[in-house]
Parts: C-alpha cells; sequence; structure tokens
C-alpha cells in the first residue's frame, strides 16, 4: 500500500480526531497512513522520509501552535538550517481555527510558512478551516480532494524516480539530534502571539454576551419574517452552493424507562469526577453593580480532590430545566422525557467509520441527555441548518435557511446566527414548520462541556476548601423574542446558592454554620504552569483586572502562611495591579487585599477604577491596569529584566492581555532602548521561560 506520513497537532483533541478519520478513509482510497501525534519526534524524521507528509495542525491560546507543536516549531524555526533542508519533502497542511480573530489559523500558518522557507513543497494546497461557522465546511472537501491529490503525488513522483533515480540522500544528522540548541518561535510568530485564539476559552458565555449586546440580534426574526413573506420556491442546491450533506448514520430507539436511578455521574467525562457540598456562598458586589460577582467555597474535605494556588478546575454543569422543556415541547418529545434512549449505527454508515457520539451516555433518558450531556445553547453550525433544511416543509422557511447555509450567504449567517447568538431552539421557533428528527440533533449538538474557573484560594489557607468567583452572566436575547438569558453554568450556580448567599460585600469569611445541602460535580484540569515561583524570593508581578484576580488571592493567601511558618525567610516583591469599574461597587477582595498590605505579603497595590470620575487634585489617573502598568514601567522592567521576576495576567484574553502585553512592549522599548520588535522577542523569551504566564480567556 502506499504509505504517506500523518501527523496531527492538537490541543483539544480535534485535530487528533480528523487525523484519525483521514487515517481511516486512508485503507478505503487504497493508503496506508503512518499516524502520529507531531511531539512524538522519535516515531519519524523529517529528514529522511521520503513518502509524502499530511499535517494537520490546531491554533490555540494566544495565535500559537498547540503545546503539543511547541518542540517541533522550535526545532524548524532553527535559522541556522539550510534552505534546502527539506527540499526532498512534500506535503499538504490542514490548519483549524476560528476567524473570529484575527490571527486565524495561526498554528498551521506558521509551521506551513516555515517548511516552505526550507524547501518543502505542496503536493496539494493548504486548508484554512473556521470553527466559527463549522470546521467541517472545509475539512470534509479538504480529505475528499486528499486521495486524488495523493494518487497523482505517488504518480508522479513514481515517474521522477525511473528518471533521475533514488530521492535525496538523508544527511547524516537527524533533525532531532542536530537541533539541540533551538531558536526561538520566528519572530513573525512572536509579533503574531499579540492575537488571540478562542480554543480553551473560559467562558464562552462572555463573547456570547458581547455579541448579544452589539444590538444587531433584533433583526433576526424581522429578517426571518420580511424572508418568509416572499413566497419564493427553495433554491436548488447547485444556484446557491449550498455544502453537500454528509450522510446521517444515527438510529435512535425510544424504550419505556425501566425506572432506574441517574446522576451528574453518568457525565462522561475524561478525568476523574468529584461530588462536593457548597459550603458558602458571598456576593462581592453591591447590588447597584454592572456585574453581580459571587464567591462560592467547596467543601473538598471528604475527597482526594487537590489543588495548588494558580490551578484550574471544572464545574460540571446542566442546562436549563425551562430551556430543556421549551425544546422538548417544540420536538414534540415532551411525553417522551422520561424515555430511556438507545443508540445505533446505521448499518450502511458503519463502513464509512463513523461511531457512536462519546458524550451520549447509553440508557440515560431524553430528559437527562439534554440537561447534562448536549450544548443546546451552542450555536448551530452552518452544516447544522444545512441538515434542518430537509426537515422544513414550508417553501419560505426553507428557503431562508438555504440562504443561511449556503456560500453566498456567510455575512447573513454571521448577522443573524452567529452575532445574535441564536441557539437551536431560537431557529425551531423562528422556523415553525421544520422537525427534525431526534437523530440529527444527537448528532449535530455538540457536548456540554464543563466550564473552567480559576482556584481563589490556597489550601494551606483554606484547608479542605476551594474558593472560586465568577461574574453572573446575564444576557438580552433577542433573536426571537427578547428574553434575559443568564450563562449556562454561571446562571445555575446562581440558582443553587441563592438561599444561603451572604450579600453583603465587607461580610466575614468566617463560616456561617448553615451548611449547603447542594452539591456539584468538578474535575481537575490537566496542569498548567500558571503557579507560584519555587523559590519564593523571586519577585512576581500579578495583573489581574475583575474576576482575573482570582488565582491571586490564592498567591497570596498561599504566600501568608509561608511567610507565617518562615518569618526569617527570604520572601521577593509581590505587586498587584487590579482594576475594576467602581471603587464603591465592584472592588472585589479590597478587605483582604488591604489585610495583605498590612502584613507585608502584597508590597505594592495599584489599583484603577475605570467608571469613577477623578478626585479632588487627581490628575488623569489610570483607567486601566495597563495604564498603571505604564506607569510603573521603570519598577516593572527592572523586575523581569534585572531581577529575574515573574509576571502573571489572568482575565479576559481578547483586550485586557492584548493591551497589557502592548504596555509591556513599549516599557521594554522606553527602559532598554530597543526596537518594539526586539522588546517583542525579549517577551517571548519570557513567555518561553514560563516566566510571562497567562490565564486569559474570551
Ligand atoms: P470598563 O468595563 O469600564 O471598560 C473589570 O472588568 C475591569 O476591566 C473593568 O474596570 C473594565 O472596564 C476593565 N477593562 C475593560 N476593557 C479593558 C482592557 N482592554 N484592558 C484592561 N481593562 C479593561
Amino acid at each position: 500500500m502506499r504509505r504517506f506520513l500523518l501527523l496531527y497537532a492538537t490541543q483539544q483533541g480535534q485535530a487528533k480526531a480528523i487525523a484519525e478519520e483521514i487515517c481511516e478513509q486512508a485503507v478505503v482510497h487504497g493508503f496506508s497512513a503512518d499516524l502520529h501525534c507531531i511531539s512524538e519526534s522519535d516515531k519519524y524524521d523529517l529528514k529522511t522520509e521520503t513518502a509524502p507528509l499530511v499535517v494537520v495542525v490546531s491554533t490555540t491560546g494566544t495565535g500559537d501552535p498547540p503545546d503539543t507543536a511547541r518542540k517541533f516549531v522550535k526545532e524548524i524555526q532553527n535559522q541556522t538550517l539550510p534552505v534546502d533542508f527539506f527540499a526532498h519533502l512534500r506535503y499538504g497542511l490542514l490548519g483549524l481555527g476560528d476567524s473570529e480573530y484575527t490571527y486565524f489559523c495561526n498554528g498551521g500558518k506558521i509551521i506551513d510558512k516555515r517548511l516552505q522557507e526550507l524547501g518543502a513543497r505542496h503536493f496539494y494546497d493548504t486548508g484554512h478551516a473556521d470553527d466559527c461557522v463549522g470546521l467541517e465546511l472545509v475539512v470534509e472537501p479538504w480529505i475528499a480532494g486528499l486521495w486524488p491529490a495523493l494518487r497523482k503525488h505517488f504518480r508522479s513522483s513514481r515517474g521522477q524516480e525511473e528518471i533521475s533515480g533514488a530521492l535525496p540522500v538523508a544527511s547524516p544528522a537527524s533533525l532531532r539530534t542536530d537541533l539541540v540548541k533551538s531558536e526561538l518561535l520566528h519572530i513573525e510568530s512572536q509579533v503574531e502571539l499579540l492575537r488571540f485564539d478562542d480554543s480553551g476559552g473560559k467562558d464562552s458565555e462572555v463573547l456570547k454576551q458581547n455579541a448579544v449586546n452589539s444590538n444587531q440580534s433584533n433583526v433576526l426574526i424581522e429578517d426571518f419574517e420580511s424572508s418568509l413573506t416572499r413566497s419564493e420556491p427553495p433554491l436548488s442546491q447547485a444556484s446557491l452552493n449550498i455544502p453537500a450533506l454528509p450522510p446521517e448514520y444515527l438510529q435512535v430507539y425510544l424504550q419505556e424507562s425501566l425506572g432506574q436511578e441517574e446522576s451528574q455521574a453518568s457525565v462522561t467525562s475524561a478525568d476523574p469526577i468529584f461530588q462536593v457540598p457548597i459550603s458558602k456562598a458571598v456576593q462581592l458586589t453591591t447590588n447597584d453593580a454592572i456585574k453581580t460577582t459571587l464567591l462560592v467555597e467547596l467543601d473538598i474535605s471528604n475527597t482526594d480532590f487537590s489543588y495548588q494556588p494558580g490551578d484550574a478546575f471544572s464545574v460540571i454543569c446542566p442546562n436549563s430545566d425551562s430551556e430543556v422543556q421549551s425544546l422538548l415541547q417544540r420536538l414534540q418529545l415532551e411525553d417522551k422525557r422520561e424515555h430511556c434512549v438507545l443508540l445505533k449505527i446505521k448499518a450502511d454508515t458503519k463502513k464509512k467509520g463513523a461511531a457512536l457520539p462519546q458524550h451520549i451516555p447509553a440508557g440515560c433518558s431524553l430528559q437527562f441527555i439534554f440537561t447534562w450531556c448536549l450544548e443546546i445553547r451552542a450555536i448551530p453550525k452552518k452544516a447544522f441548518l444545512r441538515a434542518l433544511v430537509d426537515y422544513t416543509s414550508d417553501s419560505a422557511e426553507k428557503r431562508r435557511l438555504q440562504e443561511l447555509c449556503s456560500k453566498q450567504g456567510a455575512a447573513d449567517y454571521s448577522r443573524f446566527v452567529r452575532d445574535a447568538c441564536a441557539c437551536l431552539l431560537d431557529l425551531l421557533l423562528a422556523f415553525p414548520s421544520c422537525q427534525p428528527p431526534l437523530s440529527l440533533l444527537l448528532e449535530h449538538l455538540p457536548k456540554l462541556q464543563p466550564r473552567p474557573y480559576s482556584c481563589a484560594s490556597s489550601s494551606l489557607f483554606h484547608p479542605g476548601k476551594l474558593h472560586f468567583v465568577f461574574n453572573i452572566v446575564e444576557f438580552l436575547s433577542t433573536a426571537t423574542t427578547e428574553v434575559l438569558r443568564k450563562g449556562v453554568c454561571t446562571g445555575w450556580l446562581a440558582l443553587l446558592v441563592a438561599s444561603v448567599l451572604q450579600p453583603n460585600i465587607h461580610s466575614s469569611h468566617e463560616d456561617s454554620g448553615k451548611a449547603l445541602a447542594p452539591k456539584i460535580s468538578i474535575s481537575s484540569r490537566t496542569t498548567n504552569s500558571f503557579h507560584l515561583p519555587d523559590d519564593p524570593s523571586i519577585p512576581i508581578i500579578m495583573v489581574g483586572p475583575g474576576t482575573g484576580i482570582a488565582p491571586f488571592i490564592g498567591f497570596l493567601q498561599h504566600r501568608e502562611k509561608l511567610q507565617e511558618q518562615h518569618p526569617d525567610g527570604n520572601f521577593g516583591a509581590m505587586w498587584l495591579f487590579f482594576g475594576c469599574r467602581h471603587k464603591d461597587r465592584d472592588y472585589l477582595f479590597r478587605k483582604e487585599l488591604r489585610h495583605f498590605l498590612k502584613h507585608g505579603i502584597l508590597t505594592h497595590l495599584k489599583v484603577s477604577f475605570s467608571r469613577d470620575a477623578p478626585v479632588g487634585e487627581e490628575e488623569a489617573p489610570a483607567k486601566y491596569v495597563q495604564d498603571n502598568i505604564q506607569l510603573h514601567g521603570q519598577q516593572v522592567a527592572r523586575i523581569l529584566l534585572q531581577e529575574n521576576g515573574h509576571i502573571y495576567v489572568c482575565g479576559d484574553a481578547k483586550n485586557m492581555a492584548k493591551d497589557v502585553h502592548d504596555a509591556l512592549v513599549e516599557i521594554i522599548s522606553k527602559e532598554v532602548g530597543v526596537e518594539k520588535l526586539e522588546a517583542m522577542k525579549t517577551l517571548a523569551t519570557l513567555k518561553e521561560e514560563k516566566r510571562y504566564l497567562q490565564d486569559i480567556w474570551s
């Protein structure tokens, strides 16, 4: 069989799943894929590779390649490599990204560009798949085109071999052993670090809120209506350039329930799940604050759950009961909600590699599946809309759906579906003649993801307890009629803790004595590097406006305990840049911060209020954290560049983290007297050395 090397660089598993799909299809097309994670550098050697290479690369964090590709990228970025280093290599690359962000598919682009610079050539055009509208819109045609491209490549390379003999001989030193001393990421990719991607984003509800706030969503129903009054016939697939439908593959059976118990524990998870009681909840903001921030305390004393300050963990949350009921009602499945769901793969799609959705546990009730397993608030992808067309009987509605999922309708789709944050229920209400079968929904609705939160405590300070803080996300959905929606997880948590909430912003953090009955399920997240330095004498700078302050409360509590235990210890300076809107409404942890200052734990506290008028003589005080960072630029530069200090940034990825990065670039270029590009390189080095750390979300 004709062999090709298939590498994937994955962060959350999507690139891996796509590579596995390619691997399975390869057999059907008469190829054999040698599949490896790009990090498994002992399993392949590009310098000596004679077979074509296929790479699937996702994008993560701030427009970076995934962590699994870091070593590979560093190796190929080595500027001492000759320009013909990969001249023998023929490859095809599929990049994954999200066009919501400017540095779309940057992970793939960095690798693609560098392979080209080193002489490798495409045997097949690069694909850039967009998670914003549905990866499958590019992934599926790209994979379909891969097979003829590979066939052509093998035909022509066989011809070449006959004429010119063997392919180039490998150099004695392989890429792996050759590149011990690797360079930083290419400077251009560093410039691109200013960009942000949403993979691993923290609470997509915030994104939704921003989009809804953009006041465009009213148009959705108006436009639906206006287009529905035109009674033109549905358009042909060809005239609208509508993507072809992949075959439906699920067969669903509903059986009368046997009355078995279902619990949150039935939710599928790769990580162990811990059920823990909520022992306390405090409102950290006043009632007139723009956003309500809550602190929740979990009692983890009877579990094996452990954490370090700076860690994050996940909360497993359900969809709102009323939304699940409305959806089941609209689907005419209300009377079957207790029925048990059994899934099978349709016989004719089995051979094409279709698999049962992993996130739908076997034998659970319809109600359970819609409550705990499916992201019913997910913004329907174009492929989903396309599938709904076939189950829509009214011709005007059908036409409108077709327009929305057509290539020409991209802007329309963005405006009326994505930006308006329409969910499946909104669509079904706007298209009353659409009656999709349950199987279709189970194929298209994604997994209800656990929501990540940063730990806001230290277990040295609060043994057996775990604190976290969150804003209750609220947004006006105007996709159909105006409804005030709450974030899936934060709305649920707010309800859960309502009966025991301590409303006073200055309330004591002592236990109130009345332990709460409700338990929630949590799981730990793979460890990151967002931790205090091992050596406590190293000075640190913490930047965390709003709820971004959470991990730093854990840092400060931890440090307080260490200082108590080692009164003669050498402890480095701790700077905190905090920002909020109003001094008297949303200054989170004000009392605690004063305490840390008073006891010399926190050495410098710089707070900015973005919406308070300047007081008295004060002239143009800092509005945002980055303004305060600029004001203290000299000290910040000294700590980072001369004192081996660490800087931690936590909070909003899209604006704040980028603005803080820009401020740091300016400070370094001014204080050191270098060009901005050089300053960016310095910051990239700090990131590489894990001295510039981010815990950011969109
Ligand atoms: P604003 O909403 O008044 O603009 C916590 O949310 C704080 O972060 C608020 O004071 C908010 O200010 C502020 N904030 C908003 N955008 C920011 C940005 N780009 N950089 C830093 N802080 C920002």
